[in-house]
Parts: C-alpha cells; sequence; structure tokens
C-alpha cells in the first residue's frame, strides 16, 4: 500500500470547498466556517494560513478489520477521489468512546462488520461515492477518525440514506462525537 499521507482540513474562509451544511450529529459541533481547504504531504503540515477556525489532521494508513475478500470486493468497484464530476463531498470528523477502544480488535471486528455490516451494506453505493478514511487517533487530535467522501450532486441522496443506515447500526453506539459538513468544490 501507498506510504502514509497526512491530511490537514483547514476550516477557513478560503479553502477550494464551501460549507453548504454543517449539522453536529453528536456531541459538541466546530466552529462553524465558510470554507474549508486540503493540504496534504508526507509530514504533517506545519502551514497555516491564518484565517482557520480549525485544522483537523490525519493520517492515512493500513486497513485494521477488512478482510482478504472484502479488499478484493472493494478494489473491484472503489472509485479514486479528484473525479471531475464529483463536486460535492462530506467531511465527516469522528471519535468513538473508550467502551471502543477498550475492546479487543476481534469484538471491534465483529461490532464492525459481522453485526454492523459496515462494509457489505457500504459496498453497494460504490464506485458512486469515492472516500478517504484518515486516523487521527494516534495523532492526539480530538476526533479519531476524520473520514472524507467525494460524489457526484446526483448521488447525495443515495449518500444521506447510506450515512442514516451506518449511523443506526451497533457500531454507531460507540460515536460520541461526530460532526457532518457537506461541501462543494468551488475554485
Ligand atoms: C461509501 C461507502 C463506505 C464504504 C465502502 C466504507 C468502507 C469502510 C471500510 C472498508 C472501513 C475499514 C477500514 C479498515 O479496515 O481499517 C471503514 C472504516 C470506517 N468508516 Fe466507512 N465506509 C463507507 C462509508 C462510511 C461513512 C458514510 C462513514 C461516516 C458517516 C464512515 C465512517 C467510517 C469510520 C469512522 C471508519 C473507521 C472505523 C474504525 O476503525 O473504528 N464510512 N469504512
Amino acid at each position: 500500500m501507498a506510504a502514509p499521507l497526512h491530511v490537514s482540513f483547514l476550516g477557513d474562509d478560503r479553502g477550494e470547498w464551501r460549507v453548504v451544511r454543517q449539522e453536529a450529529v453528536v456531541g459538541e459541533d466546530l466552529a462553524p466556517v465558510a470554507r474549508v481547504a486540503i493540504e496534504e504531504g508526507a509530514e504533517p503540515q506545519t502551514r497555516r494560513n491564518g484565517a482557520e477556525a480549525w485544522i483537523l489532521r490525519g493520517v492515512t494508513g493500513h486497513q485494521r478489520y477488512v478482510e482478504r475478500r472484502e479488499a478484493e470486493a472493494l478494489r473491484a468497484v472503489q472509485a479514486g477521489l479528484g473525479r471531475a464530476e464529483a463536486t460535492c463531498a462530506a467531511l465527516i470528523p469522528i471519535r468513538k468512546s473508550s467502551a471502543w477502544w477498550e475492546l479487543a480488535q476481534d469484538e471491534r471486528r465483529a461490532i464492525f462488520e459481522e453485526r454492523s455490516q459496515h462494509i457489505a451494506a457500504t459496498l453497494r453505493y460504490l464506485p458512486a461515492i469515492a472516500r478517504r478514511l484518515h486516523h487521527a487517533r494516534e495523532l492526539g487530535e480530538p476526533f479519531d477518525f476524520i473520514t472524507w467522501f467525494e460524489l457526484a450532486p446526483v448521488d447525495v441522496p443515495r449518500f444521506d440514506e447510506l450515512v442514516g443506515l451506518l449511523r443506526a447500526t451497533e457500531e454507531w453506539r460507540y460515536v460520541e462525537r461526530e460532526v457532518d459538513l457537506r461541501l462543494m468544490r468551488e475554485q
């Protein structure tokens, strides 16, 4: 797999992505911002534009739960980021509870997939929705994960359906903070 990529999401007033909706699903909200900028690099970013209300940092990494046949199924259908038609995005930072982190790996996998079907139930939304998962817990950040999704405007209702489906799972009982930001790309 590719080397870890450090990614920062800067909530400010001049990023490429315009915020069209922001909702604190559970727990504390983030300060409202007009735009989000994304910076990527091999090292953690230090650059600041001085106007940001917040910066969410994460890093891509190896997959923790995916089994071989799931990896193959995902690889066969998933789309990459940056498609011209994918002008809508969702930035959903998530923190799970200490109860989740106290579980053993096999217990977490059982909740994540055997009982919540995080992969089996969401695969059918691909390739319309492209995604990238960033880990943040290890960086000492306020969220454990920064999730990022890109889609065409026509697929927004299906994305809403998918998010609703996940939020009703056993896995989501362990989510103690979640903010849902929806964005549109604007140069
Ligand atoms: C578009 C369809 C989706 C697919 C195919 C998908 C697939 C996956 C897969 C394969 C993993 C496991 C990565 C690993 O093994 O470490 C994962 C993790 C995760 N996904 Fe999704 N996902 C989708 C949508 C979503 C959505 C909409 C959200 C948020 C609302 C979300 C939040 C997360 C989180 C927080 C994790 C990390 C879980 C953990 O490590 O405890 N996913 N996803």
